[in-house]
């Protein structure tokens, strides 16, 4: 397929582009500068130069694929006005084509605490720092007539490599000293980079795919257990301090909260399209992660 992914140089959507090109498909990937672009063409994409923000930068070249994926976030205030025109530009584009397939990237922290296990048809209630995700969700998921097949999915908190929430961490251990938001007894669902990059790839690929997808590997590991395990593999043991939720919202805002939430999160409507983890936990792969996480910190 042809596909035009956006995001292509973040954490989600490199693993992403790198499964694209293994299974074969023509990747354009939207990218920020022309030191990105050369990073996903040596990588196998076509890169296109442009900013999300400014949809003229990039319309023209989104017409005409089968696939949009779009994996990338803008980081600054702008977040939710960038997600949004990313979204009203790409999605008359696919809609105006026969049968193309849309992917939009959300995330868990839109359930909120979730009180025990729950699948994708679970009640939203999104952390304040993804309170307008829902919103666009139903915007793509309103955009499945007319032939065009949306999904939604909702990675876990990523793992894998050297970065993200627990590439941090591998860091902070290293580094000696492990901060903890809460008292650390709260769950988080987690994802092995490579195996969320293969739930995007098979949902390409199987026709009836489409919905919401969550993406974790059922670990249901606590804070705490991932601050155990990674603490282990250091060659001394890090500190661990556990930080007042309030002290931590005066430091992070709105990314404590998250970070503080307790969610055991399941994916059967994944699984259902035979989509199987290969990584069930952070802890029982310490060893190997931290491997990856050394190799990649060398590597940028
Ligand atoms: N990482 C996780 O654990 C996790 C878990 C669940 C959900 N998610 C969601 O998944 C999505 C991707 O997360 P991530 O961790 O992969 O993020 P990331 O590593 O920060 O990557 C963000 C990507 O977006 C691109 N980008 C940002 N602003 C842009 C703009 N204005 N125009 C064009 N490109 C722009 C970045 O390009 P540059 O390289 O130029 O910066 C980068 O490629 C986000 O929506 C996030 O909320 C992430």
């Amino acid at each position: 397929m042809n596909i035009f992914l956006t995001g292509g140089t973040g954490y989600i959507g490199s693993a992403v582009l790198e499964a694209l090109v293994r299974a074969g498909h023509q990747v354009t990937a939207l990218v920020r500068n022309p030191e990105r672009a050369s990073r996903v063409a040596a990588r196998g994409a076509r890169p296109v130069i442009a900013d999300l923000g400014q949809p003229t930068s990039y319309r023209q070249a989104a017409i005409g694929h089968d696939a949009y994926i779009h994996t990338a976030k803008d980081h600054s205030s702008r977040a939710e006005t960038v997600d949004r025109a990313t979204i009203d530009t790409l999605l008359p584009i696919a809609t105006a084509g026969p049968g193309a397939v849309v992917i939009y990237t959300s995330g868990v922290w839109v359930l909120g605490n979730t009180h025990g296990p729950v699948a994708e048809d679970a009640p939203l209630d999104p952390a304040a720092i993804s309170a307008w995700r829902p919103s666009h969700e139903k915007i793509v998921l309103g955009a499945s007539s007319n032939g065009v097949r949306v999904a939604v999915v909702r990675p876990g908190i990523v793992y894998g490599s050297a970065q993200g929430i627990v590439g941090d961490m591998f860091r902070d251990a290293a580094n000696g000293l492990m901060r903890v938001v809460g008292s650390g007894e709260n769950h988080w669902p987690l994802i092995y980079d490579r195996d969320l990059a293969d739930l995007y790839v098979r949902i390409l690929s199987r026709r009836d795919a489409a919905g919401v997808f969550h993406a974790t590997d059922d670990g249901d590991e606590r804070v705490n257990d991932l601050v155990e395990a990674i603490g282990t593999h250091t060659s001394f043991r890090p500190e661990v301090r556990h930080m007042p939720i309030a002290e931590a919202r005066g430091k992070l805002g709105p990314y404590a909260d998250a970070l503080a939430l307790d969610q055991i999160v399941r994916s059967p409507r994944a699984r259902a399209l035979g989509w199987a983890p290969t990584l069930h936990s952070v802890g029982r792969n310490v060893a190997r992660l931290f491997e990856e996480w050394r190799t990649g910190r060398e590597a940028a």
